[in-house]
């Protein structure tokens, strides 16, 4: 099978637990990812924005609610449907349609923003993405990409991932052994699987954007909620953004 087919298989396997990131959050946490998007957008309005790797239409979401004009692409069947029922239940208009970040059917010099969260890692080509967000982007329009190093190899990080994964498997989650017969043997093909910020910023700089700036943020998905112990293991693996102009 061919490592697109296999990651498009995990993740239509994945869209209904995933979903619960969206249809579990609380206001706080909504709000909280408005003050962040809007910080980095510049307080601008009314932007074309496309989120790339939507997923059940996280980021996509919360920019239309901000009262954008947005766009939501996923390689994932199951994920589009749910970000299409997601946009219905909020009667938020979103334009969701099912495609490959790194070949996108979208015109050229067309969006403000080409935004995503948690997609860098999964790419096998990122550099041929970020050509692609570049083409589509305006003249001075920004890539936000947020994304974190879910799979560093420190002795740290291993050890909480496993007593995590552990616990989901003692709570009969199937996913962390779905995930890993899918990914394991994929690894080697997707460069920032273990994403490390200067490697990230040479991709963008290849790319052609000049001013990359990266910075960590505080891992907000779970501010809504109180921290549970096992949030705070998650809480080991830093969440980056990074900012990128067209020129
Ligand atoms: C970790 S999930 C993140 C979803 C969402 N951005 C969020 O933060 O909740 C990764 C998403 O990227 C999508 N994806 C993976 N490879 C992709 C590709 N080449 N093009 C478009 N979407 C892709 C998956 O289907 C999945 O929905």
């Amino acid at each position: 099978m061919e490592t697109k087919e296999v990651i498009q298989n995990y993740w239509d396997y994945r869209s209904d637990t995933y979903n619960s990131f969206v249809v579990d959050q609380s206001d706080e946490e909504r709000n909280t990812w408005m003050t962040i998007l809007s910080e980095a957008m510049d307080n601008r309005d009314s932007l074309k924005v496309l989120d790339v790797g939507t997923g059940p239409g996280f980021l996509a979401l919360i920019c239309a609610e901000m009262g954008h004009n947005v766009t939501a692409v996923d390689l994932s069947e199951n994920m589009v449907k749910k970000a299409k029922e997601n946009a219905l239940k909020r009667s938020l208009e979103i334009d969701v349609m099912q495609g490959d970040a790194e070949n996108l059917e979208l015109p050229d010099s067309h969006f403000d923003v080409v935004m995503n969260k948690y997609l860098l890692w999964t790419l096998p080509e990122p550099g041929k993405a970020l050509m692609e967000w570049k083409r589509i982007l305006k003249q001075g329009g920004m890539i936000i990409a947020i994304d974190g190093d879910w799979h560093n190899d420190g002795i740290l990080s291993k050890t909480l991932r496993k007593i995590s994964n552990a616990i989901k498997v003692i709570r009969e989650t199937k996913y962390p052994r779905i995930y890993n017969k899918h990914y394991d043997p994929l690894k080697k093909e997707l460069p920032l699987f273990s994403l490390k910020p200067d490697e990230v910023k040479r991709y963008f700089k290849e790319a052609g954007f000049e001013d990359v700036n990266i910075e960590r943020i505080e891992n907000p998905y779970i501010s809504g909620k109180k921290r549970t112990w096992r949030d705070k293991l998650n809480l080991s693996e830093p969440v980056y953004m990074i900012k990128a102009r067209k020129q």
